[in-house]
């Protein structure tokens, strides 16, 4: 089985620490930005309306801000209530400056 690779945004368009938003196709994405590694999951918060994209920060942790539930960035796991069923995650590649998605 063949990956594409989606391209999403320019490293430079995240800051440090913190994440943007971002739709490709039927995907709408957060992209994270932890002290210069990416990482990408769906921006839908698993438990509701909440967009992790708007979230907190903590390490490799995303809190929702809509409820304060949290995932792990890595993994996708839950690390904090009110949620209960793991964020979507995503193979992330950087090359020249491309943030880029393995789907
Ligand atoms: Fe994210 Fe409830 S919508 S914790």
């Amino acid at each position: 089985q063949t990956r594409s690779r989606i391209r999403l945004c320019s490293a430079d368009d995240v800051d440090f620490d913190s994440a943007i938003r971002v739709e490709s196709g039927d995907l709408v994405l957060a992209v994270f930005n932890v002290n210069g590694t990416f990482y990408v999951t769906d921006d839908a918060c698993t438990h509701g309306p909440g967009s992790l994209s708007e979230g907190y920060i903590d390490g490799h942790t995303i809190e929702c801000d809509f409820h304060n539930g949290a995932f792990d960035l890595r993994t996708g796991e839950v690390v904090a209530p009110p949620c209960m069923v793991p964020v979507r995650t995503y193979k992330v590649v950087v090359e020249n400056d491309d943030v880029m998605i393995e789907v």
